[in-house]
């Protein structure tokens, strides 16, 4: 592609039903504000969109679980996550909401225009409704188990366990969300995108113009585009949602994934009376940063309905990353297993660039990714304190002292001297193919390592010794130990915007642009350097402790109120219960088997027989102290060999939640071979 006139950066349009986590930061909000800081310390024309998306089930759901109005709830949510963002200094040139006037109209002209075309099929069809509640049930308004993973708690749209995406009449017994009854079938008409006409388009677009998507992207799109695309409804049964603009479709709103791209467009909208030139001129470059759950929209359906339209571009790429994890865990609003915006700027005040850095660092650009307290703390005190900051901080307080703040000048240059400012000039080069790339961690990685190389740079040299003997090799140590700082101060601008601001307040410098980058004469000899503050402050073992503690508290809350339980598998028939054989018995020996871990075997008197049972219990107890535990036994399994003993059955244990074991025994009178339903 030829250099754009534009750039159009859209942020996926997070849900307001719930607060910002780090997992949203990480895969959609940190990648999308890097790169847009980076267009514009490039001095490119960038505009960058954001807002609620404020419809959809998710937010219905939500509001009678509280028992407010879907309105209400978005409100909440969309100043609470608003006012995050901007904490975080997430820039959005607008953050939006779909819920306003701007949106209803531009959504509902986008949904005019395609039906007057014939774009739609109008079809009549039977959907899930619920008679109890008197709706149809649509997307996460039911539930039931996954066909194809058998996940007991998918949802109508998706399940959350495989990913698959699914529609209601896939779920094995479905049930209603509203009143928890089985649903009927209803006859209720709706307007189709026929995605199967644009599979042709789309195969090309995609597949062969598209090659340099990211493979987590290209991949997706591949399997869907191999499975074949079927038409898609784009209207609802549901009264929260824009009205679909057409007569004869009362309580009828528009589909969530058809009106919320269009956000994109009508935030615009609000924002310049210049959108077409975004939206319509060839000359821009449109990224979507979006999670992993959102490509097939953004990938397929948008373009679709952009193409079906005729007078919109399309986005150029679609950076979508993986998720994060915390802590070895699936984040989840619902088990509150995640750190929210507001809550880490409780305890960690002026410090977002540090969560900024730890999440690009270790962002989840080509899988999923863990974050954890530890690597937070060690990326913290071993990278921002220990490289960086000790760095910026040398070279001005050195300059001060020696040099009354005044950057020296440059006299004769050793070897050494010269491989550092050749390192310096190749940097940019370097960063901009990663950034091309949308690699930001590597770009990243990339700025970090001329910190990394100002830092060694003055371990080597020592001119807190060399001022001793040799004045003007210091003057051309701190000058070039500047110009690094300086040059810091570009290339981290992206990444880390808070303390960049502090770092040209200490060198007493305007913004600088990208492309210089890589100069080493940025500050002229002569110019005054103000004393520097701590740009980092090392993070304690205890804070990280007290992070560590709360996580460990929201787990045991969960536990004992039973949100990590696992559900309830599907219901079996009467006889199939009926098949089995448990009694009561007592162990009446038990020894280690050689050479494994887990196994115990066990010598039961069941009353009937004695008999062999192998069980892999033997890291829960101890040979000599169970004899004479009274358990129950499956007695009709089919005996099968384990380490070549034959076990004949095997004894019930329930597992708690930390994997710990415990007998499920009869009490001690109970006689052996009694028969347990
Ligand atoms: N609200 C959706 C989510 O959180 C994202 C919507 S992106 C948009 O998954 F393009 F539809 F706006
Ligand atoms: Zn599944």
């Amino acid at each position: 592609m030829k250099k754009p006139d534009r750039h159009l950066i859209t942020s996926a349009l997070p849900y307001a039903n719930g607060p910002i986590h780090i997992g949203h930061l990480a895969g959609v909000y940190i990648p999308s504000d890097i790169y847009t800081r980076y267009l514009r310390i490039k001095g490119e024309d960038v505009i960058s969109i954001c807002g609620s998306d404020e419809h959809g089930v998710p937010i219905t759901l939500k509001a009678k679980k509280e028992g407010v109005s879907p309105q209400e709830i978005v409100d909440y949510y969309h100043e609470l996550n608003k006012k995050a963002f901007e904490d975080f200094g997430i820039e959005f040139d607008i953050y939006s909401r779909t819920s306003n006037r701007v949106h209803y109209e531009t959504s509902s002209d986008f949904f005019r225009t395609l039906y007057n075309k014939g774009e739609f099929i109008e079809k009549i069809s039977e959907q899930y409704y619920d008679d109890e509640a008197g709706c149809f049930l649509a997307d996460r308004y039911i539930t039931g188990t996954c066909p194809h993973c058998g996940y007991d708690a998918a949802y109508g749209d998706q399940c959350e366990n495989c990913g698959t995406s699914l529609s209601p009449t896939d779920l094995i017994k479905p049930r209603s969300m509203v009143s928890g009854t089985k649903p009927v079938m209803k006859e209720t008409k709706h307007w189709y995108l026929p995605l199967d006409k644009y599979q042709g388009w789309l195969s090309k677009w995609i597949l062969e113009d598209h090659k340099e998507w990211k493979p987590n992207v290209y991949g997706q799109c591949k399997s869907w585009l191999d499975h074949g695309l079927q038409p898609r409804a784009v209207s609802r049964d549901l009264d929260w949602g824009v009205p679909v603009p057409v007569s004869g479709a009362e309580g009828k709103v528009l589909y969530v994934w058809f009106d919320a791209p269009i956000g994109y467009i009508s935030a615009t909208r609000e924002l310049t009376d210049d959108w077409e030139k975004y939206w319509k001129d060839p000359g821009t470059k449109m990224i979507h940063f979006i999670g992993k759950d959102n490509i097939v929209f953004h990938c397929i359906i948008f373009p679709v309905m952009l193409k079906a339209e005729g007078s919109f571009i399309l986005p150029e790429n679609v950076p979508a990353n993986e998720f994060l994890n915390l802590e070895n865990d699936k984040i989840s609003t619902s088990r509150n297993w995640a750190v929210w915006l507001h809550e880490y700027l409780e305890e960690f005040p002026g410090e977002q660039d540090v969560l900024r850095y730890a999440l690009c660092a270790n962002a989840p650009e080509t899988k999923d990714n863990d974050f954890t307290w530890k690597d937070f703390q060690a990326r913290n005190n071993n990278e921002l304190v220990a490289i960086l900051g000790n760095f910026v901080n040398r070279a001005l307080i050195l300059t001060g002292k020696y040099f009354n703040g005044e950057v020296p000048e440059i006299s004769e240059t050793d070897e050494y001297d010269r491989e550092v400012l050749g390192e310096i000039e190749k940097l940019k080069e370097k960063i901009d193919s990663s950034f091309d790339a949308f690699r930001f961690r590597e770009a990243l990685k990339e700025a970090m390592n001329l910190a990394r190389l100002g830092n060694k740079y003055l371990a080597d040299t020592e001119p807190w010794i060399v001022i001793k003997t040799d004045r003007d090799k210091v003057k051309t140590i701190l000058n070039i130990a500047l110009q690094i700082t300086a040059n810091l101060s570009i290339i981290l601008d992206p990444f880390l915007p808070f303390s960049v601001k502090k770092l040209r307040t200490w060198l007493n410098i305007d913004i600088l642009k990208w492309e210089k980058a890589g100069r080493h004469d940025l500050l002229k000899p002569g110019h005054k350097t103000n004393k520097p503050g701590l740009l980092f402050r090392k993070i304690e073992d205890e804070e990280i402790e007290k992070q560590v503690n709360k996580l460990m508290e929201t787990k045991k809350l969960n536990e004992s109120t039973g949100a990590e339980t696992e559900p309830v598998k599907e219901n079996i028939h009467f006889d199939d219960f009926t098949k089995l054989d448990i009694r009561t018995a007592t162990i009446i020996d038990a020894e280690k088997v050689p050479k494994t871990k887990k196994l115990l075997k066990l010598t039961l008197d069941t009353g009937i027989d004695k008999r062999t049972v192998v069980a892999g219990i033997a890291e829960c107890f101890d040979p000599s102290s169970i004899k004479g535990q009274k358990v129950s036994v499956l007695a009709n399994l089919e005996p099968r060999k384990i380490k070549g003993i034959e076990s004949q059955g095997m004894i019930l244990m329930a597992e708690e939640d930390d994997g710990n074991l415990v007998f499920i025994s009869p009490p001690d009178k109970t006689k052996n071979g009694s028969r347990i339903r």
